[in-house]
């Protein structure tokens, strides 16, 4: 099997964004695009020249092609094995996990999370590193820069490799091994859960429905939910993995899981309900009648965690992005320990969690973990909850009002605004950023702005700064504003505003009707319905 050199030419859009490269399937149908990329990832990491490469993607349309493209490549560019998940499929977390407990030079997770898919949806590429991370900014401006220049790329021609088959076989020197996509991620969670316990509590009576969303979750959520734990099988929905998610958008939301929603609303609901995206990192959790938000099931994570096999020791500290409410900085608080907080984007607690700085870490966007891995992990986030409930022999609803009671409730919503004109967005942003510092001091009504400004953070492990991380109008601890484009559409820009209002007590409001008031002085502030043109947002979440 001999290399070949192949003469192509560089693709200038290759700068991955806040969870790696994520574009049109079109695109990454181009001749020598997906190639020119990995290419570029290769020369980038020189650990991956005689290491082992893991690889698995969420099972979309194309993950198969870039599969066979990534193997070809891998042998062409001397890695010793590669590692893949049966039928191509690896959740995000799982990944991650291989990565690290294999002690493999990196990973190629190929997804465009909850984005949708099919041959007219998305495709994506994310590189993890050795422990199983994100690439830092300072890699991913080194691949950007090196696929600007590239003028050839390395291959071998005929691979030919089954991905459905389980175990080893050879292109030329490299060793491609096929293995169980879910054996090694439900044994780490076995580790951190009382699996005899939530069984227990199956057995008495009590319910689960999750949702897998057609995405990678179903035969983690068969094994886990229902072979171990003994849950029925009519606790799963979607569970089948599909290329076009039943052209569905696998996204855990209020919006997106409308079939698990209305079945946790409905007479009969039961005790818990749980989702997972279309590569398994995000989740979303909701009880009868009762949807927790993220940044609230992160704070009671918080509050619960040491009460689970794997977190007895309590937390080292937590971490949760800019945008994300400050509920966790409470618990945080009410426990004495480290409260970080980091820009948008996993990547940002990879260097908190390694260094064994914080135990638990999330963000507003549906991503809650530990620091068993590497990235969010949905199914860990359902799991931890089921366990919190069969330890406590609490429902959901006590457990909220128990949490509101003592901590004090932040209602919280994102608004997206998408598909603006890029120029559109950008002006916005500009315009509010000259603006902060006027509005420091300013009062509106009860509300007083106490900071303003475009957030910035300093690593504290390495040190590495990262500016510009959106712009926030904190009113104290009683409400923030928070404004800033997202660094993973693929169509136009996308505006988020992030929108926190902090009650001592629940004010047995709606969150909607809670933070109307917000809303109507975040647009008079930030100007949205003026400069776009839009009277509502896109998406709330
Ligand atoms: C979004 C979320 C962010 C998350 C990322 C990847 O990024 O806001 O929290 O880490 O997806 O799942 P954004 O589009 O806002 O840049
Ligand atoms: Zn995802």
């Amino acid at each position: 099997m001999s290399v070949r050199e192949i003469i192509t030419n560089p693709y200038a859009d290759q700068k991955p964004g806040t969870a790696g490269l994520r574009k049109k399937v079109a695109v990454f149908q181009q001749p020598h695009y997906l190639e020119n990329f990995l290419q570029a990832i290769f020369d980038a990491d020189p650990r991956l020249h005689g290491g082992t490469l893991v690889i698995g993607g969420d099972g979309r349309y194309h993950n198969r092609t870039a599969i066979r493209t990534a193997i070809a490549m891998a042998a062409a560019n001397g890695v010793r094995r590669v590692v893949v998940g049966q039928g191509g499929l690896l959740s995000t977390p799982a990944a991650s996990h291989l990565i690290r407990s294999l002690g493999a030079a990196g990973g190629f997770v190929l997804t465009a999370s909850h984005n949708p898919a099919g041959e007219d949806g998305d495709f994506g590429i994310k590189y993890n590193v050795s422990g199983g991370g994100q690439a830092p900014e300072s890699l991913t401006d080194r691949i950007h820069g090196i696929s600007l220049g590239l003028t050839r790329y390395r291959t071998v021609d005929g691979v030919q490799v089954d991905l459905d088959r389980r175990g080893s076989q050879n292109v030329g020197e490299l060793q491609v091994e096929v293995i169980d996509s879910v054996d090694d991620y439900a044994h780490l969670m076995q580790s951190l859960f009382d699996f005899d316990l939530i069984r227990d509590w199956f057995k008495d009576g009590h319910r689960l429905c999750f949702d897998a969303m057609h995405a990678v979750t179903g035969p983690y959520a068969q094994r886990l939910f229902v072979d171990l734990l003994g849950a029925p099988a009519t606790s799963l929905l979607n569970a089948i993995p599909l290329e076009d998610f039943g052209g569905g958008h696998p996204d855990p939301n209020l919006i997106h899981a409308r079939p698990l929603v209305e079945r946790m609303h409905g007479a009969d609901a039961p005790d818990l309900g749980g989702a997972s995206d279309g590569d398994g990192d995000r989740n979303m959790i909701l009880g009868p009648g009762l949807f927790i938000s993220p940044g609230d099931s992160l704070a009671m994570l918080c509050e619960h965690l040491h009460l689970l096999p794997g977190y007895r020791r309590g937390l080292a500290g937590v971490a949760r992005s800019m945008p994300t409410c400050r509920a966790l900085d409470q618990v945080a608080r009410a426990l004495d320990i480290p409260c970080h907080e980091t820009p948008t984007g996993w990547k940002f607690f990879a260097n908190l969690l390694d260094a064994g700085r914080v135990t638990l870490c999330g963000e507003e966007s549906f991503g809650t973990s530990s620091d068993h891995t590497r990235e969010k992990d949905g199914v860990w986030a359902v799991l931890a909850w089921l366990n919190i409930l069969a330890a406590t022999r609490r429902s959901v609803q006590d457990i909220a009002q128990a949490h509101w009671a003592r901590f004090g409730r932040h209602y919280y919503a994102r608004h997206d605004y998408e598909d603006l004109p890029v120029a559109t967005a950008q002006a916005l942003v500009q315009a509010l950023q000259d603006r902060l510092p006027d509005l420091v001091g300013q009062r509106h009504g009860e509300l007083q702005v106490s900071q303003a400004d475009s957030f910035a953070y300093q690593d504290p492990v390495d040190g590495s700064r990262a500016t510009n991380q959106g712009l926030r109008v904190v009113f104290a601890d009683a409400a923030r504003i928070i404004v800033r484009l997202s660094g993973t559409g693929t169509q136009g820009a996308t505006l988020r505003l992030y929108l926190e209002r902090y009650e001592t007590g629940d004010l047995g409001l709606e969150t909607g009707a809670a933070l109307a008031p917000l809303a109507a002085l975040a647009d008079r502030i930030v100007h949205i319905s003026q400069i776009t043109g839009r009277s509502s947002p896109s998406v709330i979440t």
